[in-house]
């Protein structure tokens, strides 16, 4: 697969990065790189913490399939996200990626989940259209501080055997991860990777609440649809749908 790399040692954020690049003619699959951001973000307007030793990238994409469909790059996304941590990992680690609706990617280790990588989707329009760029933050070395997140962070080279690993590494794993991937996507669509998505999800069947807006919905995790969209299943024994929001679980 062809990916167009640019590395930068400081950025203000891969994301504004990339924004200017595909201003500048950026072709598909341009993966934006950096050792550290001044002014990292995270969703819903939240600081990402970007010091030296974890990983930073952005990625252009122009989307085959409609515009409509471009949420469902963060499912793609953080499906290679785990794929790639998943080929990292030695064998006998303990630890295992997993992912969380619709944009995280989590470490769980003896049962215990960490957030591992956050997945920001930006869109940027130009006279050629409409691009997605697709922001991966991943706690690789570096605890990033505390986070307001739903998951305290988790970083992939404390796991044993993992010590050797940089961000770098994940780029390499990350990026034939990807391409395998989206191919099946533009090939058959977010159910042609359902079932593999599935099978890495975390807390399949557990109580979880989706806050989005001042309607949050609980419900029993069942799993995501043919478009990604997430069913949480009622006590009635009717399906809720929902197509964007943030899953908290209950305390166990
Ligand atoms: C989240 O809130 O979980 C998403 C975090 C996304 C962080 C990445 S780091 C690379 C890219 N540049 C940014 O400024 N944010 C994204």
């Amino acid at each position: 697969p062809a990916f167009n790399l640019v590395l930068r040692d400081e950025v203000d954020s891969t994301n504004i990065l990339a924004r200017q690049l595909i201003a500048e003619g950026a072709p598909d699959g341009t993966l934006v790189v950096a050792a550290r951001q001044t002014t990292g973000r995270g969703r819903q307007g939240r600081v990402w913490q970007s010091p030296a030793g974890n990983l930073y990238m952005s990625l252009v994409l122009r989307p085959q399939s409609p515009p409509g469909h471009a949420a469902q790059l963060s499912l793609v996304v953080g499906l290679a996200m785990a794929d790639a941590i998943a080929a990292l990992l030695p064998q006998g680690s303990g630890a295992v990626p997993a992912v969380k609706w619709p944009n995280d990617v989590l470490l769980v280790r003896d049962g215990v989940a960490g957030k591992l990588a956050g997945i920001l989707l930006e869109s940027a329009e130009d006279q050629s259209g409409t691009h997605v760029i697709a922001g991966i933050g991943a706690n690789v070395r570096v605890h990033p501080g505390p986070t307001d997140g739903v998951f305290p962070p988790a970083v992939l080279a404390e796991c044993p055997g993992a010590h050797h690993l940089y961000p770098l590494d994940v780029v390499e794993a990350f990026a034939p991860a990807f391409a395998a991937r989206r191919a099946v996507w533009a090939r058959k669509g977010l159910g042609g990777l359902k079932a593999d998505w599935l099978a890495r999800a975390y807390g399949l069947g557990q109580m979880a609440t989706v806050r989005y807006g001042a309607t949050p919905v609980t419900g029993r995790l069942d799993g995501i649809d043919d478009d990604g969209t997430l069913l949480l299943a009622q006590e009635d024994g009717t399906i809720r749908r929902l197509a964007a929001g943030e899953v908290v679980f209950a305390k166990p």
